[in-house]
C-alpha cells in the first residue's frame, strides 16, 4: 500500500515537470528560475521530499578511472558551480555529480543578462563567464556530502590570469580539490573566458598536462590516493585537431576525456533572434557535433583513456548515441532544463536496457 502511494507520488512529480514546472519557470528570465530550482532541490533535499524524484531502476555499477559509479549518468559541470547541491542532485539518480567550473579566486562572471533560452530548438546560449565562490569555498561546500556517487571537481582558470600563467591557476585548483574529488576535471574549453581554449593547442595542452600529471604524482603520495585527471573539450575542433589532442592525451596519461563543452557554431538555430548573443550553445544543436567528437576521440583512443559524452542527451537515444560512439559515461545539462527529472529516469532505464542486451549478446 505504502510503496504503491509513494510509487504514484513519484510518477506525478516526475510527471509534472513539463505540463506545469516548466511553464512557470520559462516564465521568469533563466537566470531567476536557475536560481529558484537550484533554492527548491535545497529545499526539497532537507525536507527529505527529493527521495520521492529517485528513479526505482536498479543500480548499473561500472567502473571506470578505477572509480565504482553506481551508474553511467552524470550531472555536467556549470549547473551546480558551487557544489551546494550535491546530494540532491545524489537523491535524483546520478550516478556521479561534476561541480564547477570553480577558479583559484571567486569571481562574479559576466554581466548580466548571460544566459538565454531557445525553446523552439531545446537549446540555451551561455555565456556566464566562470561566476564562482572560489576553490576554497568549493572545497568546503562538498567536503561533508553524504551522496555516495562520484563526485567530479571542474577547475579552470580566474579571468584575469593571463594564459602564459594559466598552469598556476590549475595547480591551486588540483592541489585543493584533490583531498575531496573522486575526479578533477580541468576545462579547457569554456568560450566564456578570453583564450581559454587556445589551451587546447598542441604545445599548451601538452605542457599544461604534463605539469598536472607530475604534480598528481605528489599529491597521490602525499594524500594516499589516486585521483584521476580529466580534460575537457570543445566541440569545435577539426578531426585533426581531435585526433593531435587524443596523441597528446596517450602521451601524457591523461585518465579521461569529457566531449564535449558548448558550441560557438550557431546551426540549427541560425534565424533565432538569440543566435547573435555571444557564447556556448548547448542543447539539441549539439547533440551531432559532440556524438562526432567522440567517435573520433574513441577511435584514437582505443579504449586506453575512457571517455565521457555529454552535449544535446534530450533523451535515452541521445544518451545510447554517445555509448555507441564510444563514451563510457554520460552526462546532461540542457535536456535537464527541457525535460526535468524524467530525462534522468529516460536516460537510466535506456542504458539498462541497452547493457542487458549486450550482456545477452556476450
Ligand atoms: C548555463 C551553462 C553553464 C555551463 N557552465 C559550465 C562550466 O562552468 N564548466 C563546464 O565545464 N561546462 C559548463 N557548461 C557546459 C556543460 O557542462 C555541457 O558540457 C554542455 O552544456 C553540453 O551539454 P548539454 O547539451 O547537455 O547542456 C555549461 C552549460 C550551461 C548551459
Amino acid at each position: 500500500m505504502f510503496s504503491t502511494l509513494r510509487k504514484a507520488t513519484t510518477e506525478a512529480l516526475v510527471n509534472l515537470y513539463e505540463p506545469l514546472a516548466r511553464p512557470f519557470l520559462f516564465g521568469l528570465d533563466p537566470e531567476s528560475a536557475h536560481h529558484l530550482t537550484l533554492g527548491s532541490l535545497k529545499w526539497a533535499h532537507r525536507s527529505g521530499f527529493d527521495r520521492l524524484m529517485a528513479p526505482e531502476i536498479a543500480s548499473q555499477p561500472v567502473e571506470v578511472m578505477g572509480l565504482k559509479f553506481p551508474n553511467r549518468l552524470g550531472l555536467a559541470a556549470g549547473l551546480d558551480k558551487e557544489g551546494s547541491c550535491v546530494d540532491a542532485f545524489g537523491a535524483m539518480g546520478f550516478g556521479f555529480v561534476e561541480i564547477g567550473t570553480i577558479t583559484p579566486r571567486p569571481q562574479p562572471g559576466n554581466p548580466k543578462p548571460r544566459l538565454f533560452r531557445i525553446p523552439s530548438a531545446e537549446a540555451i546560449i551561455n555565456r556566464m563567464g566562470f561566476n564562482n565562490p572560489g576553490i576554497e569555498r568549493g572545497v568546503e561546500n562538498v567536503r561533508d556530502r553524504k551522496f555516495s556517487g562520484v563526485l567530479g571537481f571542474n577547475i579552470g582558470k580566474n579571468k584575469d590570469t593571463p594564459n602564459s600563467q594559466a598552469i598556476d591557476d590549475y595547480l591551486i585548483g588540483l592541489r585543493a580539490a584533490y583531498p575531496v574529488a573522486d575526479y578533477v576535471a580541468v576545462n579547457l574549453s569554456s568560450p566564456n573566458t578570453a583564450g581559454l581554449r587556445d589551451l587546447q593547442d598542441e604545445a599548451a595542452c601538452r605542457d599544461l598536462l604534463l605539469r598536472l600529471k607530475e604534480e598528481q604524482e605528489v599529491l597521490g603520495r602525499r594524500h594516499s590516493n589516486y585521483v584521476p585527471i580529466v580534460i575537457k573539450i570543445a566541440p569545435d575542433l577539426s578531426v585533426d585537431h581531435v585526433q593531435m589532442l587524443a596523441g597528446v592525451f596517450l602521451e601524457t596519461e591523461v585518465d579521461g576525456v569529457i566531449a564535449t563543452n558548448t558550441t560557438i557554431a550557431r546551426k540549427f538555430v541560425e534565424d533565432h533572434p538569440c543566435a547573435r548573443e555571444a557564447g556556448g550553445l548547448s542543447g539539441a544543436p549539439v547533440t551531432d557535433a559532440s556524438t562526432a567528437v567522440i567517435r573520433v576521440l574513441a577511435e584514437k583512443l582505443k579504449g586506453e583513456i575512457p571517455v565521457i559524452g555529454v552535449g544535446g542527451i534530450m533523451n535515452g537515444h541521445d544518451a545510447l548515441e554517445k555509448l555507441r560512439a564510444g563514451a563510457q559515461l554520460v552526462q546532461i545539462y540542457s535536456g535537464l532544463v527541457y525535460r526535468g527529472p524524467a530525462l534522468v529516469r529516460d536516460v537510466l532505464q535506456s542504458i539498462a536496457d541497452y547493457d542487458a542486451l549486450a550482456r545477452r549478446a556476450s
